[in-house]
């Protein structure tokens, strides 16, 4: 993050907690290079996510508390949704949103927003974590990921 990225993202947050936009005790919201990250906590491995908060745009990151890398979570275009680890098989290093998909700033590998691979050295999609749909949220098994 830049000097401009992080002073948008400071204005950004004193806005938000001006105007009292903290959802409720367990949800926060912050940012991470201009986009949304959402705070969860997990559950015997589970975490869930309330299906309004990607009616928006079909996509959000999610830091989730105890678990090593962010998750990207998005509408799929045939139906139902992803999560993918956002960490690259390489070297186990996080990853950068970029464009529609992902890439790996330490040695520069790419990958398409279904977590495919599509430039090494990576030789390895992302980690496609299961999960389940329930009427109001999206159920997420984080305990199925062993970095
Ligand atoms: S750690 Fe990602 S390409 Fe090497």
């Amino acid at each position: 993050m830049d000097r401009r990225d992080f002073l948008k993202c400071s204005g950004k947050a004193c806005a938000g907690i001006g105007l009292g936009l903290v959802l409720n005790s367990y949800l926060l919201q912050s940012c991470a290079g201009g986009l949304s990250v959402l705070k969860l906590n997990q559950e015997a491995g589970w975490v869930n996510v309330p299906l309004n908060q990607l009616e928006k745009t079909g996509f959000l990151m999610i830091r989730v508390k105890d678990f090593p890398f962010e998750i990207g979570v998005q509408k799929k275009e045939e139906g139902g949704f992803l999560a993918l680890v956002l960490m690259c098989p390489h070297a186990n290093q996080p990853l950068t949103k970029a464009g529609s998909g992902y890439i790996c700033t330490l040695h520069g590998s790419r990958f398409a927003k279904n977590g495919s691979l599509l430039k090494g050295p990576s030789t390895a999609p992302l980690f496609e974590l299961p999960l389940k749909m329930e009427a109001d949220h999206i159920s997420i098994q984080t305990g199925a990921f062993k970095a």
